[in-house]
């Protein structure tokens, strides 16, 4: 699902995230592993003042692993919980189910203090579009849980999701927009496949993402195309049009379609795992 964001649109979705807030203990904060801070909202963390807050790296599995534990790192150190993930598959959420309840902690103890016993820790997703929200609260909440529906007498209310004895999840996600003012964010964005293609200029960034490969992982597109790394990436992407036998009619190379190719295999995770963005840079 892609989406243009307008001023109107943000509004509203801003003012319905605060209503939404303050019915929940924490928010589950989805980024793209692979470009941790270009699919984060800039105004989450304003939103989301004292709240709990968990942060779900997901696309693990086409991120780089050491990447993705220097980003752990990087959030936890920010104080925020963190849990790597592919939402696709079903290990990993039990995980989940225990960190929630550790960033909650504090409610808890408070609730006990209080004389509340087992009020369930109340949840929401939230994240820019295309991150895997659905995917995670499909797999997450599974068949298993059941819908709580509005109370008697509430006429407008929310969905619940109760997943366990101890957590329950707004059904809807929260949608944020990126910072998409931000040209380098704009790129990633492309490059993961967020932003449509018919507005991008795939030639342009098939180079790009051949700059960032060729800068940061070494020996990638040297053993998956047979080309030489040490040249500028137009004469890269011409070696991979030759190799790959991208050629228009009059045997001329078609570079448009060496670059969808590129592009396809990375984001398929077929060219590796793959980071875009780098915490100490
Ligand atoms: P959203 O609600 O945040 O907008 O995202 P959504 O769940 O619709 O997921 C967007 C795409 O990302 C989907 O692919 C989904 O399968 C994929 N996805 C979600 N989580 C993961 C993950 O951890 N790893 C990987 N590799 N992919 C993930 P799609 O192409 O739109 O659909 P489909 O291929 O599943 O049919």
């Amino acid at each position: 699902m892609h989406f243009q964001w307008y001023p109107g649109h943000m509004t509203k979705a801003k003012r319905q995230m605060q209503e939404d807030i303050k019915l929940i203990d924490l928010i589950i904060e989805l980024v793209d592993a692979r470009i941790p801070l270009s699919s984060r909202n800039p105004d989450i963390d304003e939103l989301g003042r004292q709240k709990a807050r968990l942060i779900l790296m997901n696309k693990a599995d086409l991120a780089s692993e050491e990447q993705s534990k220097k980003w752990s790192d990087y959030f936890q150190k920010q104080g925020y919980f963190v849990v790597k993930l592919d939402a696709r598959a079903k290990t990993g959420m039990k995980a989940i189910s225990a960190v929630i309840l550790e960033a909650c902690k504090e409610k808890i103890e408070r609730d006990k203090k209080r004389g509340i016993k087992n009020r369930p820790v109340r949840a929401m997703v939230v994240g820019i579009p295309n991150v895997g929200k659905s995917t995670f609260i499909n797999t997450y909440a599974g068949k298993a849980c059941t819908k709580t529906g509005n109370k008697p007498g509430v006429t407008k209310g929310k969905q619940w999701i109760r997943l366990n004895k101890n957590v329950e999840l707004l059904d809807t996600p929260g949608i944020l927009w990126p910072k998409f003012e931000d040209q380098r964010v704009g790129l990633y964005l492309a490059l993961i496949g967020s932003i449509k293609d018919e507005i991008l200029n795939i030639d342009e960034l098939s180079l790009e993402l051949i700059q960032i490969l060729k800068e940061n992982y070494t020996g990638i597109l040297k053993k998956r195309y047979e080309v030489t790394e040490e040249q500028t990436p137009a004469n890269i992407l011409e070696q991979i049009a030759q190799n790959r036998n991208c050629v228009k009619k009059g045997n001329e190379l078609d570079y448009s379609k060496a670059a969808a190719l590129v592009i396809d295999e990375f984001r398929s995770g077929r060219l590796g795992k793959i980071t875009l963005e780098f915490p100490e840079k």
